[in-house]
């Protein structure tokens, strides 16, 4: 069955439906406070329906996937679970860059020697992308990084994921943390957005991670797997072979504070447990798990060797083409 496609006068703004309580967030924005005075009717009816239409797929093909999963065994091994994917680094530009800026970073890309056998995906700010799609050659491919939820129309600052697809961007970052904290996007809008994006065409490099907090109160898996749950409630299996997983530590995010790579590993190795608990062994067995926060040219090499960690997503090192290079040529101590 078709996703429900947003009727245009159906949303507002993405904060309309947002679903957490009033929260501060490190902007000073109140998100109960943005939703004041938005009419809420006609975007609940389309949750409600888009949530009841999805809830039947995924029950319908669930039990499928029980069906023909039920004679194969699968063994989540933390010491060797990892995809059998290709390792794929992904460097986040953000809000970053200018004219002159971008094109030098091309230039310094294009110049290094990539040597590794590594998917790489470059995500520049929505008004390089084309510029930057023009100017990378190969291995390069470029992701915008974020969409709007549903088809276009009168969503003033979005842009679309068929306006991506139009433009031959194959690949959107979705539930950043940035994107979670800042602009109110929760976990379920989040999973709305990814469906729609892959039913456009477009592959979604989708983004879990705990706060500083969450991690110190000893639920990191718990709010990694709320956050993979909302997304999982929204696609089918088949869906899975068109994500990545980023595990983004926000108190690793750019602050210079990376995770051990025996965190990241363990986190890596629990997500990849909850998806095949959750999803299907099949899919647990290739989904790649990026990890990200303060990745750079010293620790690409050490965390890549974890046998989890299928790759990186890289903020501000990604600005630097030569230490970006060196961090996708880290692929090679892959196991
Ligand atoms: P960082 O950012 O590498 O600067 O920590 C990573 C990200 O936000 O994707």
């Amino acid at each position: 069955m078709a996703f429900v496609v947003v009727p245009t006068s159906a949303i507002t703004c993405a904060y309309s439906i947002s679903r957490s309580s009033s929260r501060q967030s490190s902007q000073g924005y109140d998100s109960k406070t943005m939703r004041k005075g938005l009419s809420n009717t006609r975007t609940e009816q389309f949750f409600t329906q888009s949530r009841r239409t999805i809830y039947n797929n995924k029950y319908n093909s669930k039990r499928s996937a029980t069906n023909n999963n039920k004679n194969k065994s699968f063994y989540v091994n933390a010491a060797k679970a990892s995809s059998g994917g290709k390792f794929v680094v992904g460097g986040n530009w953000k809000c970053n860059g200018s004219i002159e800026s971008i094109e030098k970073l091309c230039a310094t890309l294009n110049s290094g020697k990539i040597t590794a056998d590594v998917e790489i995906i470059c995500a520049p700010p929505m008004v390089y992308i084309d510029r930057v799609q023009s100017k990378l050659k190969p291995p390069y491919q470029v992701a915008a990084q974020n969409c709007w939820v549903g088809k276009g129309g009168a969503f003033t600052g979005e842009v679309s994921a068929e306006m991506l697809k139009d433009a031959n961007i194959p690949w959107v970052i979705l539930g950043h943390s940035e994107r979670r904290s800042l602009c109110g996007e929760t976990n379920e809008f989040v999973g709305l957005k990814t469906k729609y994006a892959l039913d456009t065409g477009v592959k979604v490099v989708a983004c879990i991670g705990e706060s500083l907090a969450q991690r110190e109160a000893g639920n990191t898996l718990k709010v990694c797997f709320a956050q993979l749950q909302a997304i999982a409630d929204c696609v089918s299996e088949k869906d899975w072979d068109n994500i990545i997983i980023a595990y983004e530590p926000v108190w690793a995010i750019g602050t210079g504070k990376v995770a051990t790579p025996e965190q990241a590993q363990d986190v890596h190795a629990g997500v990849r447990k909850w998806m095949s608990e959750n999803v299907s062994a099949a899919v647990a067995s290739k989904v790649r798990i990026q990890y990200g926060g303060s990745v750079n040219a010293g620790n690409c090499d050490e965390l890549a060797q974890k046998p989890d960690i299928d790759g990186f997503l890289v903020g501000g090192a990604s600005l630097d083409g030569d230490a970006f290079v060196k961090i996708c040529n880290s692929a090679a101590h892959s196991k």
